[in-house]
């Protein structure tokens, strides 16, 4: 019961009854002092409590709101903690690995990264910074894991953090440069002696073929220019990938781009089917037409060399409102891109074809990009491969 400690008795006598009123009122004022200060820590600890229960929460805002993907693990490898980002970014669901170890969770090569930090960790190493490259649901990606350990007071090894960055659109962008930069030297330093190589051999010709008159002598010659011609072709593949002429930009309806690149595929083509599908609130967007129209004639191309002479293509422009961005789908149904490729696809020289220079992707990057968008592959259902371009749309 909630007794009254504040209660005294008021009576004043020298025996043993005045004895035992003294010790009561005695023991009620302690009693209620006790109560006192037992409410008052019961106070304080509410107090810290709420303290601790808003530090955690602010916390947990932090790590839900951080672009970085975080995970936690605990000294024995359990996984304690995985935010929103590291969820999007590697395409797991927190509930399927929360309170799993990791040697349960990995796989493959991945199990292989973790054992080789647990050595290093095991050898004193407390952050590490790796490079990571997998494919996240079909798509390629690049990440940057650093990797800390967690120390308690006592300098116990309590867990390990480990912060996921993704650098896929910084390092193709990087990559791309750098390409940029050799393809531009290799052009310039190989067309300059072209030129007069082709007029030397015409003018032999011309002046000795006669005199000559020996067919080995007019096929070399004809054999050099004609192979002058095909140098001079592919550097100028490697200018254009270089540098484009400068944008020549302007507002225009990209879906007339789309419709102008298929036509030029219409004939020809008995068996491959081009279709074209696009949403009625497509806005004008700002464009060089010309830099456009080379980039979906070169992702044409490849989806009409993949189809194999059989199959359709499918062209579809949308637009999110809300976000501002016209997303351009080009989908086949040709033989599909393998996840190995995928990493590679947008970066020059790449090809799969015996007579492919490579650079046809490399220059839709780069095109798209000039343009501030960003361009990316995935497999098509149920088969073949999309690729998915999407152009910020300014008013
Ligand atoms: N739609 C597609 N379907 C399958 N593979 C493709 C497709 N588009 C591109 N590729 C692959 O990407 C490679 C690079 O393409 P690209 O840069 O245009 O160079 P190239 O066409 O000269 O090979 C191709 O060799 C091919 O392996
Ligand atoms: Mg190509």
């Amino acid at each position: 019961t909630d007794g009254d400690l504040n209660y005294q008795i008021d009576f004043e006598t020298d025996d043993e009854i005045g004895t035992l009123i003294k010790s009561f009122n005695l023991m009620t004022k302690q009693l209620a002092t006790g109560r006192e200060q037992i409410a008052l820590s019961g106070e304080m600890l509410k107090q810290q409590n709420a303290e601790l229960e808003k530090g955690r929460q602010y916390i947990e805002i932090v790590l839900e709101n951080i672009s970085a993907g975080v995970i936690s693990i605990d000294n024995k490898g359990t996984i304690m903690t995985i935010n929103k980002a590291a969820e999007s970014m590697l395409d797991i669901n927190s509930r399927d690995i929360l309170n799993h170890n990791f040697k349960d969770v990995l796989k493959n090569d991945y199990l292989k990264i973790a054992n080789k930090i647990n050595t290093q960790v095991a050898q004193g190493q407390e952050t590490l910074r790796i490079p990571l490259s997998a494919t996240v649901s079909g798509a390629p990606k690049h990440f940057f894991l650093n990797f800390n350990t967690l120390k308690n007071d006592q300098d116990k090894n309590v867990g390990a953090v480990l912060v996921f960055d993704d650098v896929t659109e910084l390092e193709k962008a990087q990559r791309v440069a750098a390409w940029r930069e050799v393809a531009r030297r290799i052009a310039h330093e190989v067309k300059n002696p072209l030129t007069p190589i082709k007029l030397s051999a015409q003018r032999l010709k011309r002046k000795y073929g006669k005199e000559i008159n020996d067919d080995v002598f007019t096929s070399c010659a004809d054999t050099i220019v004609e192979h002058v011609d095909l140098i001079k072709n592919l550097v100028n593949q490697f200018a254009a990938f270089a540098k484009f002429p400068d944008a020549n930009v302007t507002q225009c309806r990209i879906e007339n781009i789309v419709l102008e690149t298929i036509a030029l595929y219409r004939e020809g083509l008995e068996n491959v089917d081009i279709k074209s599908r696009f949403a009625e609130n497509i806005p004008m967007l700002k464009l060089d037409q010309q830099h456009m129209k080379q980039a979906f004639i070169n992702l044409v191309d490849n989806a009409v060399y993949a189809v194999n002479k059989k199959g359709t293509i499918l062209i579809d422009i949308s637009y999110d409102e809300i976000l501002k961005i016209v997303r351009i789908e080009i989908a086949d149904t040709g033989k599909g891109i393998s996840d190995k490729e995928k990493t590679k696809l947008f970066e020059p020289y790449f090809s799969t074809k015996k007579s492919g220079m490579g650079l046809g992707l490399a220059i839709v990057h780069s095109i798209i990009s000039d343009h501030n968008g960003v361009i990316r592959v995935q497999d098509n259902k149920p088969e073949g491969a999309k690729f998915i371009i999407e152009l910020p749309a300014y008013s």
